[in-house]
C-alpha cells in the first residue's frame, strides 16, 4: 500500500496541497497518496486519530488548527517549539512529531522566486496571529536588520514580539515615518475584503508588499499597487512551505520552481 498523506482543516475544499503534493510524487518518483480531510471545529484530535489508526503517515494542519496541532504534538523540532504553531505532523506508530515549515517557505519565496534579499532589510510584519506566529523565527534568521511586528490588538503583538530577540512590536498609530523594505501582511483582513489601517506613505516605491493570502489581489495589495510598490501575494510561500514539508516526509527535495507556474497559470486562467 502506498504512504498516506493529508491536509487537515476548516474548511479544506479549495486547498491546493493535494495538487502540490502530487505534482511532487510525481516529479521525484515518490510513490505516496495524498487527499484532505476536513475536520470538525471540535474534532482535530479526533480527526488525527482516526488518520493514524488506518496507518496514515503525515499531515499538513491549516486553518483554524495550527495551535491545536501544536498542543497536540509529543515532540517537536525547535522552529516549531518557538513559533507554537504545526503546520507538518510525522505519523510514526505512537510517535506523533510537529514541525513548521511556513517561516521557511516565507523566506524562500521572498529570496529564490522574487529575488529579494533579506539580510539587513527593514521588515515590518502585520499580525499577531497563527500565520504571524509561524513566520517570526525565520525572519529574523535571514539576518534582518530590523523586524517590527505590528497589530490591531497592541497586547498581542507585544506578546509575539517578546518571544524573540530581535522583533519589537507596536500599534498601526505609532508606527515610524521611516521607510520599511519589506512589509509583509500575515492578517486575515484581505478574507474579508479588508486591509490593515497602514499608513499609505509606508507603501510608496521601492517596497515589496506581501500578502500571505494567494490567489486575489487583497485591498492592501491593491492599495501597495497603487502607491508603486512591488507586490506579492502568498503563492510562492504555498508552494515552499508544501516542499519542506515533503522534504521533512521524505527526505527528497522537490522542485518547486514547475509547480507554482502551473498553478500561477490556472489562476490566471480562472
Ligand atoms: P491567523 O491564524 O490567520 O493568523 P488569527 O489567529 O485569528 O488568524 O489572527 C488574525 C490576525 O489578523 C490578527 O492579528 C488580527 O488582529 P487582532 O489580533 O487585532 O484581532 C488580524 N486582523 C484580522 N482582521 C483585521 C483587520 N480588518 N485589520 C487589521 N488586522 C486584522
Amino acid at each position: 500500500m502506498r504512504d498516506r498523506y493529508a491536509v487537515v482543516g476548516h474548511p479544506v475544499a479549495h486547498s491546493k496541497s493535494p495538487q502540490i503534493h502530487a505534482e511532487f510524487a510525481r516529479a521525484t518518483g515518490q510513490e505516496l497518496e495524498y487527499g484532505r480531510i476536513e475536520a470538525p471545529l471540535d474534532g482535530f484530535e479526533r480527526t488525527v486519530e482516526e488518520f493514524r489508526s488506518q496507518g496514515g503517515k503525515g499531515l499538513n494542519v491549516t486553518v483554524p488548527f495550527k495551535e491545536a496541532a501544536f498542543r497536540y504534538c509529543r515532540s517537536l523540532s525547535p522552529r516549531a517549539r518557538a513559533a507554537r504553531v504545526v503546520n507538518t505532523l510525522v505519523l510514526t506508530g505512537a510517535e506523533v512529531f510537529g514541525d513548521t515549515t511556513d517561516g521557511v517557505g516565507l523566506v524562500a519565496d521572498l529570496t529564490r522566486n522574487l529575488g529579494f534579499e533579506l539580510f539587513r532589510k527593514n521588515l515590518l510584519l502585520m499580525g499577531a496571529g497563527g500565520a504571524a506566529q509561524g513566520v517570526v523565527q525565520a525572519l529574523l534568521d535571514a539576518g534582518v536588520a530590523r523586524l517590527l511586528i505590528a497589530n490591531r490588538t497592541v497586547s498581542r503583538a507585544e506578546e509575539l514580539a517578546g518571544r524573540f530577540t530581535g522583533a519589537s512590536a507596536c500599534g498601526y498609530d505609532a508606527l515610524p515615518a521611516q521607510a520599511f523594505d519589506l512589509i509583509v501582511n500575515a492578517t486575515s483582513a484581505g478574507l474579508a475584503d479588508e486591509a490593515p489601517p497602514l499608513p499609505e506613505q509606508l507603501l510608496g516605491n521601492g517596497v515589496l508588499a506581501y500578502d500571505m493570502v494567494y490567489g486575489r489581489e487583497t485591498p492592501f495589495l491593491a492599495a501597495a499597487r497603487r502607491a508603486g510598490a512591488r507586490t506579492s501575494d502568498g503563492l510562492g510561500m504555498l508552494v515552499e512551505q508544501a516542499a519542506e514539508a515533503f522534504f521533512v516526509w521524505r527526505g527528497v527535495r522537490p522542485e518547486t520552481r514547475p509547480t507554482l507556474a502551473k498553478l500561477r497559470a490556472a489562476l490566471r486562467g480562472s
